[in-house]
């Protein structure tokens, strides 16, 4: 039996090296299948989604993933269709929800939402975000991103550019990244450095160092990931308009990066990578997009088959 089977994806803290090794090597071996053998792996399976806050990539890259190996989605993408307008709590909601499905992928406002939901469902919860707690699935697609683009993760200098306070995005990457022997740059203005309250977590587990001047890292580094400024999560907008465009990646700083230096972004971009970079063989923000299919395939499949391998 694998040892995902059945189980929840709550935190990428609950992986280690090892996991997410198997992880990465079986979406490699779900890729070289062909297209009838692996609508094998969960043929008949029924993934529900339950979606709080807006996506495009998170849960369009879990439908198609499902679709691609066999099973089929349903849920709710919107829940001012549901009746939670009518003020069923998210308790009820993923019990009906896991009724209906095999696994239940959920994005939430709410820090804790994921453990909560999976404390009440029947079925296997994977956390598709949490508040600006964690996103463990979109790490998992960053670094097998910057594995397969650079053919390994450890012994790179990594810089993580923008939001670093309300990206999920980051907390996850840096709680993953925290397996592999890195060398960390974190660069954000003052007022959005990481959260005091997960320093000491992510400071077990590797070392990094913080700047607020992009140029400073910006010829050293073998990966920049940049992130949007989290609008929606700032409490007073005067807040962000302060912050707003402090980072623009354009071709200027991209000729100061070492030649075979890859830039990432979980997406979506607002104004923080200019489109002028898109076309350069540095941006793999696409890519990585498209390996975000592939790595929650290889999830979905070890959730939800017993013999995946
Ligand atoms: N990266 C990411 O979570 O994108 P969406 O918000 O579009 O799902």
């Amino acid at each position: 039996m694998n040892e995902f089977y059945q189980k929840d994806i709550i935190s990428i803290k609950d992986f280690d090296k090892e996991q997410l090794e198997t992880v990465f090597s079986y979406t490699d071996k779900i890729l070289q299948l062909d297209p009838i053998q692996r609508r094998e792996i969960c043929k008949g399976k029924t993934l529900g989604y339950l979606f709080y806050e807006p996506s495009t990539r998170t849960r369009l890259s879990f439908d198609s993933a499902m679709a691609s190996i066999g099973g089929n989605s349903l849920g709710i993408s919107d829940v001012s269709s549901s009746s939670t307008q009518k003020g069923e709590s998210l308790s009820d909601t993923v019990k009906i929800m896991s009724i209906y499905s095999d696994v239940l992928v959920l994005r939430h406002t709410l820090d804790g939402s994921s453990r909560f939901a999976a404390e009440v469902s029947e079925k296997p919860v994977i956390n598709a975000g949490s508040g600006t707690e964690e996103h463990p699935t979109q790490a998992i697609q960053d670094l097998y991103t910057i594995k397969k683009e650079k053919g390994k993760i450890d012994g790179l200098k990594i810089g993580i550019v923008g939001d670093l306070k309300y990206g999920r995005t980051v907390y996850s990457l840096l709680y993953g990244l925290g397996n592999y022997d890195v060398d960390v740059r974190l660069i954000s203005p003052e007022s959005l450095r990481i959260r005091s309250d997960s320093t000491y977590e992510i400071k077990k587990r590797l070392d990094f160092s913080e700047s607020t001047k992009i140029e400073e890292h910006i010829d050293d580094v073998d990966v920049l990931y940049v992130t949007r400024i989290q609008k929606e999560r700032f409490p007073d907008e005067e807040e962000y308009l302060k912050v707003k465009g402090s980072y623009v990646v354009g071709l200027d700083l991209l000729n100061q990066m070492k030649d075979d230096c890859i830039i990432l972004h979980p997406l979506p971009r607002i104004d923080e990578i200019s489109t002028d970079v898109d076309k350069t063989k540095n941006a793999k923000y696409f890519e990585q997009a498209e390996y975000g299919k592939h790595t929650r395939a290889a999830l979905l499949g070890l959730t939800l088959n017993e013999i995946a391998f």
